[in-house]
């Protein structure tokens, strides 16, 4: 698939929105996957040429963090965190059950282009763990039932609500959010509850506080 001209205006107008333009990259990667379904060799070439850097320099950037993908993804990218704490709450069991119900493994289309599954690090939202990502939105505390739940329901082409955020779009919409395009959804959804909060709720009634920093040397 070829980046349309529009996307192209959009990767040099963010290649300005930088001090040095080649700080846009990892956006424009995003920008171009959300398009691609995939970082491609193409999608590369483009972002070297806005912002004149070479295509080995990028395609450093893209081969190096594993949320560019080098082959579609499909409509939903599954995440399901297996790091230490989601693991021992379940999180191991939850992925099994979608390896199970989609019929494949780590880092892995389905066939029909609807899924992508894939073993995902902590996400920093152990305090609900074990936990999942569709499209990089939050479910929390899942279990293998409710995992595989969400998965039927999209499949079924039914609204999903994330836990903490908005409906469930699909990746190449959250693609562009990463691209820093505004999706008018900073505001829907709890990002915060109590559970989230315990621990600065408990240090404020105890008068828990950070110690101080280090004075920093001058020169
Ligand atoms: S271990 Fe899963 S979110 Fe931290």
């Amino acid at each position: 698939m070829a980046i349309s001209e529009a996307t192209v205006a959009q990767l040099r107008e963010l290649a300005t929105k930088y001090p040095r333009s080649r700080s846009a990259v990892m956006p424009m990667l995003h920008l171009v996957q959300s398009e691609e379904d995939e970082v491609t060799a193409e999608g590369i070439a483009v972002c070297a040429e806005v912002l004149g850097l070479t295509a080995a320099e990028v395609t450093a950037v893209a081969s190096f963090y594993t949320m560019y993908k080098r082959r579609p993804v499909g409509r939903h990218h599954i995440g399901v965190c297996t790091n230490t704490l989601c693991g021992l709450l379940g999180g191991d069991a939850v992925y099994q059950a979608l390896s199970d119900r989609l019929g494949v493994g780590h880092n892995e289309p389905t066939p029909d282009g609807q899924f992508w599954l894939e073993r995902i690090e902590c996400q920093a939202a152990c305090t609900h763990a074990p936990v999942m990502t569709v499209d990089w939105e939050f479910m929390d505390d899942v279990t293998p039932t409710s995992a595989v739940d969400v998965i039927d329901r999209l499949a079924a082409g039914q609204p999903v609500e994330s836990t903490r955020g908005p409906v469930i779009r699909d990746f190449a919409a959250t693609e562009r959010t990463l691209a820093l395009m505004d999706d008018g959804l900073a505001d829907a959804g709890n990002c915060v509850d109590d559970k989230m909060l315990a621990g600065l709720r408990l240090a404020k009634e105890r008068g828990f506080a950070a110690p101080a920093t280090p004075a920093t040397k001058e020169g």
